[in-house]
């Protein structure tokens, strides 16, 4: 503990249940001396855990909020701050979803009104939280924004689907209201691009498992895991990041600047051996 969020005040989105990323970052928020409150949709309050989180954490509020619906934000955020007795000097937002991935719609076969959902929920959601936020002045100066994303935005990964587009329009977003904001009010929007990570999101993900190992022989650090990732956030939202906004920040054990790795090459290379021995393990030269 470095009281590095002390006297600040946070709201969280997308704690679902103990394996979110947003558990784990509203966790080490209070831990590190901040006053939260939670925020879900109505049907996740009912389904998931909150109600314990918010137990653990002391949350002053749990405000239920669907982070497509502006007026639902305007609640929010409003709730929020008397909750907290004041501005607000933190958020997360850790929302995402693909109802074309659900459906199993492939990426060539979409149905656009999954499609429109997708952005909405998992980007678009940003862009509105942020122009309510600054509209009522929520978000105190030099306060911080974090959302989540994934390296898919800028390279291909089979199967990550129209999340891909969606956590590219959440990035371009990030820099388009990072400028705004951050010229305005000193207030910082950054991305953290997180290594596969078991959850509810991403176990929906096709051929997740096989992700997640490819991507930990990939990293030289090995993934990323959620407790990380939460280690990560409190440090963009604490006062020693006061210069970086406007970024897509890689959390990924370094992942995103691989090419091939040993590890990788040789769970790779067993399927060679295999095709090219006989039924005694001899290599087959011809
Ligand atoms: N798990 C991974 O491998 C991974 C990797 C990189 C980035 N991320 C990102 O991390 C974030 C959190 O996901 P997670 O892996 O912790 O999974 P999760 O399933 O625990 O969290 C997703 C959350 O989004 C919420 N949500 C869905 N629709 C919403 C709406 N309309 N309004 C408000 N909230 C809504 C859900 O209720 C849930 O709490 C997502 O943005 C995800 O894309 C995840």
């Amino acid at each position: 503990m470095y009281n590095l969020l002390k006297g600040k005040k946070g709201i969280i989105f997308g704690a679902l249940n103990d394996q979110s990323i947003a558990w784990k970052v509203a966790e080490r928020a209070v831990e590190e001396g901040a006053q939260i409150v939670l925020t879900n949709t109505a049907v996740a309050i009912r389904m998931g855990t909150l109600d314990e989180l918010a137990e653990k954490t002391k949350a002053a509020a749990v405000i239920p909020a669907d982070a497509t619906s502006v007026a639902d934000l305007e609640n929010l955020f409003e709730e929020a701050q008397k909750a907290l007795g004041g501005k607000i000097d933190f958020v997360l937002h850790s929302c995402a979803m693909s109802v074309n991935m659900r459906k199993k719609r492939t990426y060539d076969d979409l149905d656009y009104s999954y499609l429109d959902k997708t952005l909405d929920i998992s980007a678009i959601s940003f862009h509105k939280m942020i122009q309510v936020a600054k509209k009522m002045d929520a978000i105190s100066e030099g306060g911080s924004i974090v959302a989540l994303t994934y390296v898919a935005s800028h390279r291909t990964f089979f199967g990550y689907n129209d999340m891909a587009d969606a956590k590219a329009l959440l990035e371009s977003i990030t820099r388009s209201f990072g400028y705004i904001y951050g010229r305005e009010k000193a207030v910082r929007i950054n991305c953290v691009s997180q290594s596969p990570t078991m959850t509810t999101a991403g176990g929906g993900i096709k051929g997740f498992d096989g992700m997640l190992d490819f991507a930990d022989r990939m990293s030289p650090l090995g993934n990323a895991s959620a407790d990380d990732c939460a280690d990560y956030c409190i440090t963009l939202f604490s006062d020693l990041t006061k210069k970086v906004t406007m970024q897509t920040l890689f959390h990924d054990g370094g992942f995103s600047n691989m090419g091939m790795s040993l590890r990788g090459m040789e769970q790779y290379s067993k399927s060679f051996v295999a095709e090219n021995t006989d039924e005694n393990g001899h290599i087959i030269y011809g």
